[in-house]
């Protein structure tokens, strides 16, 4: 056993017990599972061979030291054998069908093409097998969102063909869904397999986690987050997915679950919740006490079957209509039992406030406008263990009105729209009705000059260091004070990617960028994705976690807190202060791209989730950033689309879970969208930033936008527009590549100089960034307190060498000059190309690279190239997919005595090289050969 602090084997372990808690067992006929040992297993689908660890984009791209799939598991399971001849058809096959990633960024297909499985080939498995395990896999992203077409969210002919002949030959059938968040299911009635499970992606423990579940070593206790309806028409958000210019949230609060379970209850395939077990549960309220601020439930769960388990048991609450309209059923509470004995009992408390069960008033319908109300009328709790199966356990009547909280409108609508709203037709039922939702009467980004703190008035250098700030012998303000107004502009640029001043391959740095404010005492933070592991593109390996979609499903939150932890001190270890992550944006509809990175189409799961994980990380004082705030529902035009939602929506739905991650979890690093809401760049948004995170929900920290975002007013916003970024006190502008030179080249000094940007803005950001990074370990590293930690964990050895196909051979001559053959490097993802250097001449050479962005790549394509020299990293450049041009990076290689090993590693596909050549710059051969001769008389 290892005695590392930082133990991969127990983060391993811990990880893999998540994905197997989150996987969703949804139909098992005659108790197919668990699988017998000494079961002979043909393993079908094309997916044994790419266990997708997660989907693509930014929130992917975690080097994995090894991803070990549904397939390796099974092999590695003593208890199962493969039927060989089947395999070695698949092997044969694979060779000439190798993985398709694609061209460059958000283009590898959704779907890899399948081996065609005729009836004969699955009769023929079907002799000398027990059972069939078929698995079918997906992918999507950033700038990559789902499609409602074959390959994506539906089946491909070749994946029904294969279903259909194997449910035909054989009698046990499991079929194993590795993807990122729901599809299509329809084909479960058409061939009727006898066992369908979400798998989801797991990271690199997944297909272990997947096996544990097969063979009953891990009871399944995952529930769906989503609800899986018939057809993708039937969610409420499809008719609005997917716009170019407007967004619109017409379904309004009435999203997953809270459309069908008040609207449509038959489009229903699997509702919200839902997810079998190998035992059978009895859930039986035991006392409910009603206090003036809150209700609580006890909860009596027994395990009445004969293998252990665990249970989730859910609390719905359904409201009084009232004036304002509400869904029949909304989740206010829930819990997880451990894992119980036949026999076996657990109580189980679940507290929900009035606040939960209150709905806001955006129009003044019921007198109180921008209040959370409880209506008057009956108030009912359901329990069970899915929406559909929950049942009434107690109810109250609230007698009148009551103003729960007292707000101000906030970001409404400025385009006016209608949206849905139940009315109870004569049979008793709600149907479908439209209001028009109320557009906004103020814009407080205009108002917001009142609120303005008064200006610090500067000091110049007074020689005070941030650390006097944290021993108390100065104030934060003293401390402001003497910053410059360029100190003050430099300070909101964060600087990235990859930048040289943190650890290498990260997403971004901030805080000390400049000599001037590195000179006062601020370390330069680091932070880099998220939410799937560490993001290094230097090619450092990182452990790589289940995805968000396979978390919430386990609704296990202490299981999340303590992945997290292991997640907080990988993060510690590699010196970044944040993890961009956790992905917290509700699952509006299952063709967003980016699912498998967020939780649930229900805020309470995501807000919950999102707080296990930071609290799991703030163990060891690091944090994650919640993103994207808020509304990132789509992918398709995620710079440009202006998501117009009413202010209840937006309260109710989108923000709900950011809401529940501040004020639970202490949250204090937030990142704003790419897109527009009503209105305002959300980078942009007074209300939102302001209003309502920090002065509403208390946030104390630090806000950045999204990477090159833009800021201003829809449609008009630009990524210069830094000034409108500062004024609503988005703190940090994520990325420039130079603070100092002002390389975006921002409006801040202009508008500064204008007066339309007043210094105290600039000065309360200054105070965010410098307060948050006081409290981080790179800050503890600076003044030498608190880092013991550090000092441990920098005595750890790593073990995370990159493996390479070849060391190509460059060999420089006389000339001094030596060009590299363009046909031996492979650029494509996580591609290492070593060359081993070796010259006539020793001295200093150049490296120079003419390089350029794919021509077909979108403009927020992320192409990272890390130069290595022997184990040091000379130099990392990420080229946008706006680097459409060539452009030449040169790399001083000083006092070149020996012959090295240049490493150039490329984490993503999409670069294009003209040409890679050395040439010397200073012969050295002299000095050199003097100094050797005197190293050789010593
Ligand atoms: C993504 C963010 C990510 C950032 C840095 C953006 O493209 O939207 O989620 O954190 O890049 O990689």
């Amino acid at each position: 056993m290892s005695s590392k602090i930082f133990d991969v084997e127990k983060f391993a372990a811990v990880a893999r017990r998540a994905v197997a808690e989150g996987i969703v067992l949804l139909k098992n006929d005659d108790g197919v599972l668990p699988l017998e040992a000494g079961s002979k297993i043909a393993l079908f689908g094309r997916s044994q061979f790419n266990y997708y660890k997660s989907g693509t984009g930014s929130g992917g791209m975690v080097n994995a030291k090894y991803v070990i799939g549904v397939r390796e598991a099974l092999e590695a399971d003593e208890r199962f054998t493969l039927d060989e001849e089947l395999k070695a058809i698949y092997d044969e096959w694979i060779k000439d069908n190798p993985f398709d990633a694609g061209i460059g960024w958000a283009s590898e297909p959704w779907f890899q093409k399948e081996m065609p499985v005729t009836s004969e080939l699955a009769k023929q498995a079907a002799d000398s097998s027990d059972v069939a395990v078929v698995l079918i896999g997906r992918t999507a992203g950033e700038d990559q969102d789902n499609s409602n077409s074959q390959g994506s969210y539906l089946l491909t002919d070749d994946e029904h063909e294969m279903l259909k002949n194997v449910t035909a030959a054989f009698e046990k059938v499991v079929v194993l869904l590795n993807v990122g968040n729901i599809i299509d299911m329809k084909w479960v009635e058409k061939y009727n397999p006898s066992a369908v499970l979400y798998i989801w992606q797991g990271g690199q423990e997944g297909g272990l986690g997947a096996v544990d579940v097969l063979s009953g070593d891990v009871n399944p206790s995952g529930r769906l987050t989503d609800t899986v309806a018939r057809d993708i028409e039937d969610y409420s958000s499809t008719a609005n997915f997917g716009g170019n210019k407007y967004n619109i949230q017409q379904e309004d609060i009435y999203v997953g679950y809270r459309y069908f379970e008040t609207f449509a209850k038959d489009k229903v395939l699997y509702p919200f919740g839902f997810g079998l077990s190998y035992t059978s549960f009895s859930i039986v309220p035991t006392a409910f006490y009603y206090g003036v601020e809150e209700t609580e439930f006890e909860v009596q769960v027994t395990n009445t079957g004969s293998v252990k388990g665990q249970q989730v048991v859910q609390v719905y609450v359904s409201k009084p209509q009232g004036a304002l309209g509400n869904p029949a059923r909304e989740l206010v509470g829930f819990a997880k039992t451990k894992e119980l004995q036949p026999g076996e009992q657990e109580t189980l408390s679940i507290v929900i406030t009035n606040y939960q069960i209150s709905s806001y008033d955006d129009s003044g319908v019921t007198g109180h406008k921008s209040a959370y109300v409880l209506l008057e009328g009956e108030y009912s709790f359901y329990i069970g263990e899915n929406v559909r199966e929950a049942t009434l356990v107690a109810s109250f009547e609230q007698e009148e009105l009551e103003v729960v909280e007292q707000l101000s409108e906030a970001m409404a609508p400025v385009v006016e729209f209608e949206r849905m709203k139940p009315i109870v037709n004569g049979a008793g039922e709600f149907e479908v009705s439209y209001e028009k939702a109320p557009v906004s009467t103020v814009d407080s980004n205009e108002l917001r000059v009142e609120a303005l703190k008064p200006e610090i008035k500067q000091t110049g250098d007074k020689g005070i260091k941030l650390a006097d700030v944290d021993a108390g012998k100065a104030s934060m303000d003293d401390f402001i004070a003497q910053l410059s107004d360029e100190d003050l502009c430099c300070i909101v640029r964060g600087e990235g990617m990859s930048s040289p001043k943190v650890t290498p391959g990260c997403g971004g740095a901030y805080g000390g960028v400049t000599d001037s404010l590195l000179e006062k005492g601020i370390p330069v933070s680091c932070c880099t994705d998220g939410p799937s592991g560490i993001r290094m593109d230097s090619g450092k390996r990182a452990f790589a976690m289940p995805n968000g979609t396979c978390l919430a499903c386990a609704w296990n939150l202490d299981l999340t807190e303590e992945l997290y932890n292991w997640e907080g001190l990988e993060l510690r270890k590699n010196k970044v202060d944040v993890l961009l992550g956790p992905g917290m944006n509700i699952h509006r509809n299952p063709l967003n791209g980016r699912n498998f990175e967020y939780f649930s189409e229900d805020p309470l799961v995501t807000g919950k989730n999102a707080a296990a994980q930071l609290k799991g990380m703030h163990k060891y004082g690091v944090t994650g950033t919640i993103k994207h705030f808020a509304l990132n529902t789509q992918e398709t035009g995620r710079h440009t689309v202006e998501h117009v939602a009413s202010e209840r929506a937006i309260r109710e739905i989108y923000l709900k879970g950011f809401e529940i991650t501040v004020k639970e979890a202490g949250a204090h690093a937030v990142m704003t969208t790419y897109g527009s809401v009503n209105g305002y760049y959300t980078s942009s948004s007074y209300d939102l930033v302001t209003r309502i995170l920090r002065n509403e929900w208390g946030f104390k920290g630090i806000v950045m936008t999204d990477w090159w975002a833009k800021g201003g007013r829809s449609y008009k916003g630009n990524n210069a527009d830094m000034a409108s970024i500062v004024r609503a006190q988005n703190d940090i502008y994520m990325v420039t590549s130079s603070a100092i030179d002002n390389t975006n080249k921002d409006n801040l000094e202009e508008e500064l100089a204008a007066g339309t940007l007043s210094r105290a803005e600039l000065q309360t950001c200054a105070r965010n960034i410098c307060q948050f990074i006081m409290g981080k370990p790179v800050f503890a590293r600076l003044i030498e307190k608190g880092n013991e930690l550090d000092l441990q964990l920098a005595e750890e050895a790593d073990d995370d060498e990159l493996e390479f196909d070849k060391i190509i051979d460059l060999r420089i001559d006389e000339d001094g000059v030596a060009e590299v053959d363009l046909a031996e490097i492979k650029t494509s993802r996580n591609s290492n190309n070593i060359i081993s250097v070796s010259f006539k001449e020793r001295g200093d050479y150049k490296l120079e690279l003419t390089v350029r962005a794919g021509q077909n790549l979108s403009d927020l394509a992320q192409i990272p190239l890390s130069i290595f020299k022997d184990k040091d990293l000379l130099k990392m450049v990420t080229l946008t997919g706006e680097d459409k041009d060539w452009q030449t990076i040169e790399v001083p290689l000083i006092g070149c005595a020996m012959t090295f090993f240049l490493k150039l590693y490329f984490a993503q596909d999409g670069m294009e090289i003209k040409n890679i050549r050395i040439s010397l710059t200073k012969s050295r051969e002299e000095e050199f050969r003097m100094l050797f001769a005197r190293m050789g008389e010593e």
